[in-house]
């Protein structure tokens, strides 16, 4: 188990963690993500071996379009898994839209946003849930009991959240800023997921999942696990970089989006940042901004970046971002098809939301029902 930051008031597990101090020591690693990605190649054979026996759960808050770093990041895996035979819920994490601003506009135009992207990628309703938390009763009301488990003192110190109110633009914190985490816990535990496929930046919460579902288990148990330790897969491609240079994000105007058209992509590359090098090599460390094209021309490609600067060699940037172009292009453009033919069809979209929070309310009541009962709470 990749328990980098032992929760107060447990006791560690230790044969379980041989990183995790190491991992804890590195001030460049306060999020634990060396534990997490050596765990990652072990959890990789174990769910080869027998994709059948994982529930995956994953998600998005609803505030705009996907983009091509969160594909690589975690939306090429989902499907990936889906595919291979594990069992996969989707959350549309709409009421977190909340926790940096007072209202969430464009809500249910960012839902159906969501639902498009996803259907694009290959997720089948079929056999994978999509649904929006807020209309999922029994989830929300594992919140309270949850709440009662972590410290204030936890929620001050999570560093994603404080990453998030340092940049928010609100004028005071709200309760939800501190305790969506908790609420996160929730959105995972309430299908008893134990695999959790997201980037670096929600290791917090993932570690907050487990020490919350640990110390359920502890309280409430009565020697039982009502809730295993969900564990987090980092995908194995590293950040990609915006077109400015900065981390890519919905809200910077950075990102290459799965839905822009291949015109649009083609001139938000054009104008991407780089160096005044003409010779394109990848090194990560002194051209970042290089280095990142050449990784997103590779990862739709199927090469390695070496090998696309190689190619290119001293034909300079343009070159490279021609070279890009063309390979997104190439690569989204199925996805784009399937996401104008879906968009043609609001129905379907909304047919595939009600059956999916269906399907998903039905199984948070039995696990909110095994949680009364735990807690001598079922009348
Ligand atoms: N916090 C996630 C994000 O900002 C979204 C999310 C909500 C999520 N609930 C989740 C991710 C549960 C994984 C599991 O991207």
């Amino acid at each position: 188990m990749n328990t980098t930051h032992q929760a107060p008031g447990t006791s560690p597990d230790v044969s379980d963690v041989p990183d995790a101090s190491a991992a804890d020591h590195s001030s460049a690693d306060v999020l634990g993500t060396t534990a997490a990605r050596a765990r990652g190649a072990e959890l990789e054979k174990l769910v080869l071996r027998s994709p059948e026996r994982f529930r995956v759960l994953t998600g998005d808050r609803p505030t705009g379009r996907l983009h091509l770093g969160h594909y690589f990041g975690t939306l090429h895996n989902r499907v990936r898994l889906q595919d291979l035979g594990a069992e996969l819920f989707v959350i549309i994490a709409d009421y977190q839209v909340l926790t940096d601003r007072d209202v969430a506009d464009h809500l249910t135009a960012y839902v159906d946003e969501l639902i498009l992207d996803y259907l694009a990628i290959g997720v089948d309703p079929a056999r994978s849930t999509i649904f929006t938390h807020s209309a999922v009763p029994a989830l929300n009301q594992l919140l309270l009991p949850f709440l009662s488990l972590v410290s204030v003192a936890e929620l001050n110190r999570n560093p994603t959240v404080k990453d998030e109110i340092a940049r928010s633009r609100q004028s005071s914190v709200s309760g939800l800023m501190l305790t969506y985490p908790v609420h996160q816990a929730a959105d995972i535990l309430f299908c008893k997921a134990d695999l959790v496929p997201v980037g670096q930046d929600q290791l917090p919460h993932l570690e907050l999942t487990r020490t919350i579902a640990r110390r359920f288990n502890d309280r409430y148990g009565a020697g039982t696990t009502l809730f295993p330790q969900p564990e987090a897969l980092l995908s194995p491609a590293p950040l990609l970089l915006g077109t400015d240079g900065t981390k890519m994000s919905k809200s910077r105007g950075n990102a290459l989006t799965l839905a822009a058209d291949a015109d649009e992509t083609a001139r938000l590359i054009k104008g991407a940042t780089t160096d005044s090098e003409r010779h394109i090599t990848y090194d990560p460390v002194s051209r970042p901004e290089v280095a990142s094209l050449l990784l997103l021309a590779a990862l739709c490609q199927d090469r390695t970046p070496q090998q696309v600067a190689d190619d290119i060699g001293s034909s300079g940037a343009a070159a490279l971002k021609r070279t890009v172009t063309e390979a997104v292009n190439e690569y989204l453009a199925p996805i784009r098809a399937r996401r104008t033919q879906y968009a043609q069809d609001r129905a379907y979209l909304r047919r595939t939301l009600r059956e999916g929070n269906e399907r998903a309310a039905a199984v948070a009541d039995a696990t909110l029902a095994e949680v009364r009962a735990a807690m001598h709470s079922s009348y």
